[in-house]
């Protein structure tokens, strides 16, 4: 396993490239299952995640070439509805192989996704959608397995105790793209993954209309064919660069994203004092001297994303003053307070909430990623702090950020990556 040693304190400058979306990435190939014609997707991102679903996917009967940035994905003519449980078990996101199998095989036998730091990670909402569209499911061994002869369209309400399911909305619209008749999905999930999931759909031949808003309306037809697509910008990476650029000594211009998808983000960091300068489809930003403390609850978006927090508590534990971060998405979402304090921030946790009480200054120490954005967090707090970060367990990070030390270097950081 690598680590990542940092010499915090320099200056950062220059420009970064946003990377294409993983969150996006993912249900798109898992789409690629609908269909045994050719899709070919660009600004792929290399990343732990894509390629672990590369690998489900030729496990399921797909032949997967990289060329440079591109996919290009084609049928080997031995599908296969099993998806097994080493590679579910390391990636929640395989989960999205459900639909998809079952709508193009009359079939599906997916290993229920193990939890992961962030908290337990249910998926009744994936399973209550396929249902309503006529599977019979049963669950045995660790393996939900689902059944029929043709999904039927149908009106299902997707919203859970803690509101939308991205991927449940993910899985049951393309599940219900070759379902018979029309399918309404309400409570659906807003987010701009789920929105780039319905244009590829539709690109391949679905009839979706409604998506990036919470009901979605979808006419089954009987066959998808292959499509090309170009995936968007990460909008998670760039919000992460966006709130490092705002908390150190930087003037960094961070290019290829559209910033009106962090518009939560933006709204805070105009409190916070953060200057944003839009330019067409990049922004400027510089720090400020002082960093006010304001505080954020996350929310399904639009609201403030669940995936920004804890990066968004190593920015404010260098504000002046107190402030309070809740997750309302996963309210155990906070195995990097632990570490962060190790490097002198004073965060307490209380129930779904961590009190942040600004310090003055962070200090390197050595310290363990436990889940992917809790390691960026770590990183840009190792970029600001005073003295050597050692980083642990730096997979965590190479799940979600492509080339992530490579971009840093570039900016002027001094970090390199070591074998542990
Ligand atoms: C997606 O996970 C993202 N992952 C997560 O990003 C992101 O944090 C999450 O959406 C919320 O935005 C991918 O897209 C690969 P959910 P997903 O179903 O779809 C509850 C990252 O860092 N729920 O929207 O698995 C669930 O417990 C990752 O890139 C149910 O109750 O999340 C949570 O409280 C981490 N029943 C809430 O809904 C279900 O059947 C939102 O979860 C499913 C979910």
């Amino acid at each position: 396993m690598d680590k990542i040693i940092i010499e915090g304190g320099k200056p950062l400058k220059g420009e970064v490239r946003i990377s294409g979306s993983k969150n996006a990435t993912l249900p798109v190939l898992a789409a690629t299952l609908l269909t045994d014609e050719t899709c070919i997707l660009s600004n792929v991102p290399r990343l732990l995640d894509t390629n672990t679903m590369v690998k489900l996917l030729k496990s399921l009967g797909k032949d997967v070439d990289w060329d440079k940035d591109k996919l290009i994905i084609m049928s080997n003519g031995k599908a296969n509805p099993v998806a097994d449980y080493k590679l579910v078990s390391t990636m929640r996101g395989s989960i999205c192989v459900l639909g998809p199998l079952l709508a193009k095989l009359g079939e599906a036998k997916v290993s229920l996704p193990g939890g992961c730091v962030i908290g337990v990670r249910p998926v009744d909402l994936h399973i209550k959608g396929v249902e309503a569209l006529g599977a019979k499911v049963d669950i045995d061994a660790g393996y939900i397995i689902a059944k029929t002869k043709r999904l039927q369209g149908n009106r299902v309400y997707l919203g859970g105790a803690s509101g939308p399911s991205v991927l449940g909305t993910a899985n049951i619209m393309m599940a219900a793209a070759l379902a018979e008749g029309e399918t309404i999905i309400e409570c659906a999930a807003c987010e701009p993954e789920v929105e780039e999931l319905a244009n590829f759909l539709n690109e391949m031949g679905a009839r979706i209309k409604g998506h990036g808003g919470p009901r979605i309306v979808i006419h089954g037809v009987k066959k998808l064919h292959g499509a090309e697509y170009k995936m968007s910008a990460d909008r998670i990476e760039a919000g992460t660069f966006v709130l490092l650029a705002g908390m150190a000594k930087s003037d960094i211009i961070i290019r290829d994203f559209d910033y009106h998808q962090l518009t939560a983000l933006d709204d805070i960091l105009k409190k916070v004092g953060v200057q944003v300068l839009v330019e067409r489809n990049s922004v400027r930003i510089k720090a400020p001297k002082v960093l006010r403390p304001v505080s954020v609850t996350t929310y399904p978006y639009p609201g403030f994303p669940t995936d920004i927090q804890a990066q968004y508590m190593a920015m404010m534990s260098l504000s002046n003053g107190v402030s309070v971060v809740r997750d309302t998405v996963f309210p155990d979402r906070f195995m990097h307070i632990a570490e962060l304090n190790r490097m002198g921030a004073r965060i307490r946790r209380e129930g779904g909430s961590a009190i942040i009480e600004g310090v003055k200054g962070l200090c390197g120490a050595p310290v363990v990623a436990s889940d992917l954005r809790a390691s960026a967090a770590l990183v840009m707090a190792g970029l600001v702090a005073r003295g050597r970060t050692e980083i642990r367990r730096v997979y965590h990070l190479d799940r979600g950020y492509e080339n992530i030390d490579k971009k840093l270097m570039a900016l002027g950081a001094s970090i390199k990556r070591e074998k542990e």
